[in-house]
């Protein structure tokens, strides 16, 4: 089973990007994750769109979220909400044979706050609907107090790690439902 995991931040040493390396380490092993960050999409211009169609970064992306066979978000929370590098990806993502129609996705999120995303990752949801994604309902990830479960570029925590497994145990069913 081949998973994409996007994560929503940019900066080196993200949680986010952590919390996704943290789910590859306790996928199962028939479960392939290979995750990328959003470095490289540019912000969504329709007139370049026009002139130029779609940039090579977000035909790239848009490629391998079709030949994923799910996709896992890690979302940081900006401002109660989904941060601008996350949406104007999917904003992009979305142009011209938007490959979320019809996939499996599975969202969750880490934050030094104390609801661990659940804000960013509820926008980020209704996001996926117009994308026409099936999105996993439940379980739910939310890392709250972030900075006390990560050290060293790693996770730490071992009760999130166990959330972790069996979040993932449930992801693969809901990916294997399609
Ligand atoms: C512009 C901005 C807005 C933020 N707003 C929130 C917020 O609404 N809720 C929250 O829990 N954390 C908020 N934070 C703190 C982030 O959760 C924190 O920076 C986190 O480490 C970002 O994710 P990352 O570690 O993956 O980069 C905000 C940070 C920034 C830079």
């Amino acid at each position: 089973m081949k998973i994409l995991a996007i994560t929503g931040a940019l900066r080196k040493d993200s949680y986010n990007t952590q919390l996704l390396k943290a789910v590859k380490e306790l996928a199962p092993q028939d479960m392939e994750i290979e995750i990328v960050t959003l470095h490289g999409i540019p912000l969504y211009d329709g007139d370049e769109e026009d002139k130029h169609g779609l940039p090579a970064s977000v035909k790239a992306l848009q490629e391998k979220v079709r030949q994923a066979d799910g996709i896992i978000i890690a979302t940081p929370e900006y401002n109660f909400s989904v941060p601008g590098v996350l949406k104007n990806a999917t904003d992009w993502l979305s142009r011209s044979g938007n490959p979320f129609k019809w996939k499996r996705v599975g969202v969750m999120g880490a934050s030094q706050g104390p609801i661990g995303t659940a804000r960013s990752q509820y926008h980020l949801r209704q996001n996926l609907v117009g994308l026409e994604a099936i999105t996993m309902p439940k379980p739910e990830i939310f890392v709250a107090s972030a900075d006390r479960k990560f050290a060293n570029g790693e996770l730490t925590d071992e009760a999130t790690k166990k959330v972790i497994t069996s979040w993932l145990a449930a992801f693969k069913d809901w990916v294997a439902k399609s």
